[in-house]
């Protein structure tokens, strides 16, 4: 009954307008604010794009050095929080501390969680895209047993991040500039993808104008899952499981047969029908990297040699089934000394200026309701209760 629309897993609904991403499937384009996903990773930096994403342009040079000031303004926790990672297992996945420990910030910072004060929803937005990196870094610190690392101030965001995930007090570390080029650019490709389930995930709880960290925890929560960002990781254990190129056609069977749950990981995309053209800057990065670091991993054999078969299999082609932005950053990640567990928290991470800024256009919509789909009821009809020593 009523007069509604059915369409499981929103295939062909559009839930608000947005300025902030546009992406043609068919053809395989990503812009944000106009600027093509290629020309801002070739010769942006992270800084740059954040901006871009919560205020439409790019900045200009006092901007920047402005946007920069405040984010660095906020890298650190509160202390308090230090105690609160200690209460996981050491063996816990890091994005299941990630979840809490974000969602946690709502018990933290209770002057940014007037949202109806634009200023107020600026900090939000600010302190969760300086926080990030060390929650992240803190995560990984906690998990191997080490000290945490402060943030630093004079470093720039993707160096800062390495060396608190990277040092250790007992040493001097030397941050290379390949890896922090790198590690930036790995930020711009995951900064944000428009109605992803992560990014809607993030809208549909804050559309009920709920806490905002609390709304971003429920993004990397839906993030997690191997469907979404947890891609990456799962990327990465499949070319370990396949190993050799000898058997690549096995699992390309694999992914081919109905009765098969296996898929392969890093392919397939709900709106590219077409090269996701993060990919295309991902695998030209990883060779980079690769080659500067001197680093020769035979699983990026293994991974080209993957993609050229199922390129040319008919199943994948009939299905418009191409790599995506997961297939070749876990290979650069690895390369960079990241184990497997950290890689959907980079995404995490980097997404976060996405969720914070489609959060923020949807708060300022004139037209935002709470979101509220419906359904199609297919359950019982009206019976009569049974008492319970009838049933
Ligand atoms: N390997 C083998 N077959 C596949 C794959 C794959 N990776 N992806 C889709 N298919 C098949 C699927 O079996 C289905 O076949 P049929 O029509 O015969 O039932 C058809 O292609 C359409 O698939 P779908 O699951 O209906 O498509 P979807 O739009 O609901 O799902 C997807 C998109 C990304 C979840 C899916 O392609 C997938 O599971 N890929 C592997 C996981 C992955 O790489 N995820 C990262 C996505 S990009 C980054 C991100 O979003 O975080």
């Amino acid at each position: 009954t009523g007069c509604f629309t059915y369409d499981p897993g929103f295939t062909s609904t559009a839930s608000c307008d947005s300025a902030i991403t546009y992406i043609d499937g068919e053809v395989g384009i990503l812009m944000h604010r106009g600027y093509m996903i290629e020309d801002l990773a070739e010769h942006s930096d992270f800084m740059d794009v954040c901006y871009l994403l919560l205020h439409g342009e790019l900045p200009k040079a006092d901007q920047k050095t402005e946007f920069e000031r405040s984010i660095t303004y906020h890298t650190m926790l509160h202390e308090q929080m230090n105690y609160f990672y200690r209460g996981f297992r050491r063996d816990s996945h890091p994005m299941a501390i990630m979840v809490g420990v974000v969602g946690a910030m709502s018990a933290f910072y209770h002057d940014s969680t007037d949202i109806s004060d634009p200023r107020q929803r600026m900090i939000a937005s600010h302190r969760l895209i300086a926080k990030m990196p060390t929650i992240a870094a803190m995560a990984y610190k906690f998990s191997i047993g080490q000290p945490f690392v402060y943030p630093r101030n004079d470093l720039n965001y993707a160096e800062n991040f390495l060396n608190m995930i990277f040092s250790v007090p007992c040493e001097e570390y030397k941050i290379s500039p390949v890896l922090a080029r790198a590690m930036d650019r790995i930020f711009i490709l995951h900064a944000d993808h428009e109605q992803n389930a992560s990014t809607s995930t993030v809208r549909i709880s804050g559309s009920s104008n709920a806490n905002p960290f609390a709304c971003i925890a429920a993004g990397i929560a839906s993030l997690w899952g191997p469907a979404h960002g947890g891609a990456n990781e799962a990327v990465l254990q499949m070319l370990q499981e396949i190993g050799t190129k000898d058997r690549i056609p096995e699992f390309i069977e694999r992914a081919k047969d109905r009765d098969d749950p296996f898929r392969l990981m890093g392919f397939g995309h709900r709106v590219y029908k077409n090269y996701d053209p993060r990919a295309k800057v991902m695998q030209k990065s990883c060779h980079e990297v690769l080659a500067e670091l001197g680093v020769k991993d035979p699983l990026l054999d293994v991974a080209m040699e993957l993609e050229r078969i199922a390129l040319e299999d008919e199943y994948f082609a009939e299905k418009k089934l191409f790599p995506n932005v997961d297939f070749y950053s876990g290979i650069i990640l690895k390369a960079m000394g990241f184990p497997t567990s950290m890689f959907t928290v980079l995404f995490a991470l980097a997404r976060t200026v996405g969720w914070v800024a489609q959060w923020r256009e949807m708060i300022e919509d004139p037209k935002q309701r709470i979101s509220r789909p419906r359904q199609l009821y297919n359950g019982h009809t009206k019976r009569d209760y049974v008492a319970l020593g009838d049933r």
